[in-house]
């Protein structure tokens, strides 16, 4: 069930909640979308195509909404954390960074763990699947997914380089939970 944390910047728990509406108020208020979208009982057995095809409605909506040019799917698996890369690949989503577009992800299936730091607050929020995150452009903001990745989710964009991380001088992510931590104190 997705969830929220929020923190003073002193890791101090301020507030938790695991009710959509609630959570929906939250982030508003310091500007972050977040929605569900229905997800069909058999959307694990559907491919790319089909994905695409069920949520033709949406993505329309969102490419037209943020001028976004594609969308492709990101399908993490277990396996993912075998790369010998994997430690860096994970620790560069966990730096605090911002991008110069808008990050939009739904997610089919798994879950991933995104921090927004706003408003002298930290905010942690748990997505999973049938949630719609839109972190906008220039907010700072970690990733987590896990020292067992497990993921599938649509991402949007226009051009890679709305994706650079420009990584803030100080990033205070190491002081908060990350995924594999969220999970074990839920
Ligand atoms: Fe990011």
């Amino acid at each position: 069930m997705s969830k929220i944390k929020v923190f003073s910047e002193n890791t101090e728990l301020l507030e938790e909640s695991n009710n959509q509406e609630r959570i929906k108020i939250i982030l508003a208020d310091i500007g972050i979308k977040f929605e569900q979208w229905q997800l069909p009982s058999n959307v694990q057995e559907l491919n790319e195509e089909e994905i695409y095809e069920l949520y033709s409605d949406q993505i329309k909506l969102i490419k037209e909404t943020y001028k976004f040019k594609a969308v492709d799917l990101m399908n993490i698996n277990n396996s993912f954390a075998q790369n010998s890369n994997f430690k860096a690949t994970r620790e560069k989503f966990l730096k605090e960074h911002t991008h110069s577009d808008d990050e939009v992800r739904y997610f089919i299936s798994g879950s991933g763990l995104f921090t927004i730091h706003k408003a002298k607050k930290v905010h942690s929020i748990l997505c999973e699947a049938g949630d719609l995150i839109n972190v906008p452009a220039n907010t700072q903001h970690w990733f987590d997914m896990g020292s067992k990745p497990e993921f599938k989710c649509l991402r949007f964009f226009s051009d890679e380089s709305g994706w650079i991380p420009d990584y803030s001088d100080e990033s205070i992510s190491h002081k908060f939970e990350n995924l594999d931590e969220y999970i074990e104190l839920c």
